[in-house]
């Protein structure tokens, strides 16, 4: 059964719709990309997902006993929350707030497994410091930690790698990679679409159609064609490294017929 799945949903704030007849699903251990321009409802699709934002329309199924509190998240930064004045545990530990309704205190489980989501993204050692004094690279994974400590099951996770460095950009991917072989399912939004057609295994792309389906799906349809043509043109100009060497699990993207 899918954990996530949205039947014709229909997003938007009050009456104005932003995307309308999404149908989509995550299963368990997927690892599904979000693409599209920006201010094309890539955000809001997640808040709708995490029960912050109500849907104007359609159905969305959560299966696997999962509940919407459940769900780890790791929101889109602003500059004034890479500035907040809490420890790096403190900021983890925030990630059982959905678990704790009115209870006051953590229980001795959510501290272990808090130290546990620490280690796992190698922050432990940082746990008495100040968030808002660490990397972007420390913030994110400490973030991530954050994330985990909801569930192990699903992540979404909205930009996590804007404004970081390449190195560490590298570094983030392979980090949510290894999470995701590790079983969790993943949601990611980005704009780095190389990126995301060599980690993904199925690809959402909003924009004026939407597309869902799997990544080498993805590749072979109109929007994957454009994006390809788009991606070489920019990477003929920067330099940047082009999406033709990628793979994910082993599979050359050359297979693909475009
Ligand atoms: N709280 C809000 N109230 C009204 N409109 C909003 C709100 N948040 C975002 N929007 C609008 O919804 C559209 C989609 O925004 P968003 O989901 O943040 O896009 P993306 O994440 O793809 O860049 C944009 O036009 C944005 O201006
Ligand atoms: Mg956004």
């Amino acid at each position: 059964m899918s954990l996530i799945k949205t039947e014709d949903l229909c997003l938007g704030y009050e009456s104005h719709v932003i995307v309308s007849d999404l149908n989509c699903k995550v299963d368990p251990g997927d690892y599904l990309c979000i693409v599209g321009e920006n201010g094309s409802g890539k955000s809001t699709l997640m808040k709708t997902l995490l029960g912050l934002q109500r849907p104007i329309g359609g159905k969305i199924i959560m299966g696997d006993g999962l509940k919407m509190s459940q769900i780890g998240y790791l929101p889109q930064q602003t500059d004034v929350q890479r500035d907040f004045p809490a420890s790096v545990k403190e900021i983890v530990m925030s990630g059982f707030q959905g678990k704790c309704g009115l209870r006051p205190f953590y229980t001795a489980d959510e501290r272990q497994t808090a130290e546990a989501c620490m280690k796992r993204m190698s922050i432990d050692d940082l746990e008495d410091r100040c968030y808002r004094d660490l990397s972007g690279g420390q913030q994110q994974r400490v973030l991530l930690a954050r994330a985990l400590c909801a569930t192990e099951m699903i992540l979404l996770l909205d930009e996590p790698v804007t404004g970081l460095d390449p190195k560490v950009t590298a570094d983030m991917y392979e980090l949510i990679s290894r999470l995701n072989k590790e079983g969790t399912a993943i949601i990611m939004i980005s704009h780095d679409i190389g990126a995301a057609v060599k980690y993904a295994s199925h690809i959402l792309h909003i924009g004026d159609t939407i597309f869902f389906g799997t990544t080498r799906e993805y590749l072979e349809s109109e929007a994957g064609k454009l994006f390809r043509a788009s991606d070489a043109a920019a990477s003929s100009v920067h330099g940047d490294r082009s999406s033709d060497d990628m793979d994910r699990d082993g599979q050359k993207e050359g297979d693909v017929e475009c």
